[in-house]
């Protein structure tokens, strides 16, 4: 196992590697515990506090790079076996928030996600659960896809299996699992679409001027200003065909297995 605490071009006898012409020494702690580990880093990338830990192997991390007025990444992530996490250009944490992908699954942030304060997004539950008569696992490790430009609010836990179309909103705590259309509002436990044919902008109400924003006259406004359709389209995943081949290969060679074994 190693970890490193500053980052930049790296490669190891056991095939990980980091992709980043720019060095980061501030807070940021990678480690690679199994082979053939991949991180990427934009140049332009603004890390305020990262942990990544690749517990296995053949897992990729991608992080886009930002705008200079955006805030910083703050990220604890995990990325298990044949995994990859994607986080496009300009998302934004407010605190700490905690990405995981493992089991061959992906989770992708699109651009310009803004992340509130003690947000869960993962691709698994951590560990497995089975049924007793037949040992089948239940809750399967399944891909995560946000959308570009979502608003996802504070506390809130979007589970495996799950989309979000573009310019939607999550409503803070709320536990969020299945597929969601874009410019609506997402709310509650189990969340359900609450509201809509929204868009939301990123002045903050009172840092930014004018201090009363009644109507969209008073932002500048976003291309994601959209109705919502009916139904919830796929997000797109970002991922490269050729990976979408191998990790449909392999996840067709797991259910083989799990077939044999039952
Ligand atoms: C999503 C949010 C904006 C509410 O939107 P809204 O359109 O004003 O919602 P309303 O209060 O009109 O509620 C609409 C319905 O959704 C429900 N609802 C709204 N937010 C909810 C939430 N977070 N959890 C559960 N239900 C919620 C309401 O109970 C209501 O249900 P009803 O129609 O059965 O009465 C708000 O919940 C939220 O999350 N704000 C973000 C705050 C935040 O985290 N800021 C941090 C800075 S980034």
């Amino acid at each position: 196992m190693s970890t490193l605490t500053e980052v930049s071009a790296y490669n190891d006898d056991r095939g990980n590697k980091i992709i980043s012409p720019t060095t980061f020494t501030n807070n940021i702690h990678v480690t690679f515990r199994g082979s053939n580990n991949t991180l990427i880093i934009d140049p332009t990338a603004k890390i305020g506090w990262l942990k990544v830990r690749f517990d296995c192997d053949n897992g990729v991390l991608e992080l886009g790079g930002r705008s200079p007025h955006r805030g910083p990444l703050r990220a604890d992530v995990r990325v298990g076996q044949d995994s990859s996490i994607r986080v496009g250009k300009n998302v934004t944490t407010t605190k700490l928030c905690m990405l995981v992908a493992v089991e061959g699954t992906s989770l992708t942030l699109g651009d310009d996600v803004m992340i509130a304060s003690d947000v869960e997004i993962r691709t698994d539950d951590a560990h497995p659960i089975f049924d007793v008569d037949s040992g089948r696992r239940i809750n399967w490790s399944k891909d995560v896809a946000v959308g570009n430009h979502v608003w996802i609010a504070s506390r809130a836990i979007v589970r495996p299996g799950t989309s979000i179309g573009e310019g939607s909103v999550v409503g803070l705590n709320s536990i969020v699992k299945g597929s969601f259309p874009n410019n609506c509002i997402i709310a509650g436990t189990p969340a359900r679409v609450v509201r809509r044919n929204v868009a939301w902008e990123r002045p903050h109400l009172s840092n930014s001027k004018p201090f009363y924003k009644p109507d969209a006259s008073t932002v500048k406004k976003s291309k994601y200003w959209n109705p919502t359709e009916v139904e919830a389209r796929p997000v797109a995943a970002n991922v490269t065909p050729w990976a979408r081949i191998k990790r449909r290969a392999r996840h067709h060679k797991k259910q083989l297995i799990g077939l044999i074994r039952h």
